[in-house]
């Protein structure tokens, strides 16, 4: 079943907001986290791999994951093309699909978790793939009006931080932390409306 990704996948990249949201994002996580090559990732929700693209050369392997057939072959091709051998995109739904327990030292995701309605269960997914000391981001919008996607949209109006963190320590995950690190420009209603973006850091004890 072709989704409303596969259509946009071709088109992603040509957007220079996307790519510096993503470089800003991949800053940011730089900036809280000691990444390094022993370490091994899962980027959730990957679309064309932006944010990975950015990580790839501060960590050891990241698995790309996403639900979108269309995000996927456009990252594929990207990564055959880059020649960049630490990249494994595999398609997954975690609402459905069970991934085993492999256990990542960093879980990612960006501007994904307001598309998935069972916030609670993705967050105990996240907590059960992660090994003990690792780390989840989340980096998605703050609570906004709906007006983000407009009408029709059925994911979440973005997310209150602190509500946020109690579902992350509810899932297991602890000293979730907070900070502001982009802001997504967008016409709404006639005028350019600034959509603040959160970067949420907790670890799994
Ligand atoms: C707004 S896009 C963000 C893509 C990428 N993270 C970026 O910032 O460029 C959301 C992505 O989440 C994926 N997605 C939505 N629901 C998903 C789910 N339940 N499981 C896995 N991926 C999902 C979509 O296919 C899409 O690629």
């Amino acid at each position: 079943m072709v989704n409303e990704f596969d259509e946009k996948a071709k088109d992603w990249d040509s957007d220079p907001n996307k790519i510096s949201r993503a470089r800003t994002v991949a800053e940011a996580i730089r900036n809280r986290l000691a990444l390094g090559p022993h370490m091994e990732a899962l980027e959730y929700g990957c679309g064309t791999g932006l944010l990975s693209f950015a990580l790839q050369p501060y960590l050891g392997h990241i698995t790309l994951a996403d639900s979108s057939e269309g995000m996927l072959a456009a990252l594929r091709g990207k990564i055959a093309s880059s020649g960049v051998g630490n990249m494994t995109p595999i398609k997954l739904d975690l609402s459905v699909d069970s991934m085993p327990g492999q256990g990542f030292d960093l879980t990612y995701t960006l501007m994904t978790l307001h598309h998935i309605p069972n916030t609670d269960g993705i967050l105990r997914e996240f907590h059960r793939l992660l090994r003990p000391g690792g780390h989840l981001c989340v980096a998605d919008l703050d609570t906004e009006d709906g007006s983000f996607h407009g009408a029709g949209f059925t994911g979440h109006r973005g997310f209150d931080r602190g509500e946020l963190g109690e579902r992350a320590r509810r899932a297991g995950l602890e000293e979730a932390s907070f900070e502001t690190v982009f802001r997504v420009a967008k016409e709404a209603g006639g005028s350019t409306r600034d959509y603040p973006v959160f970067l949420m850091v907790a670890r799994k004890p």
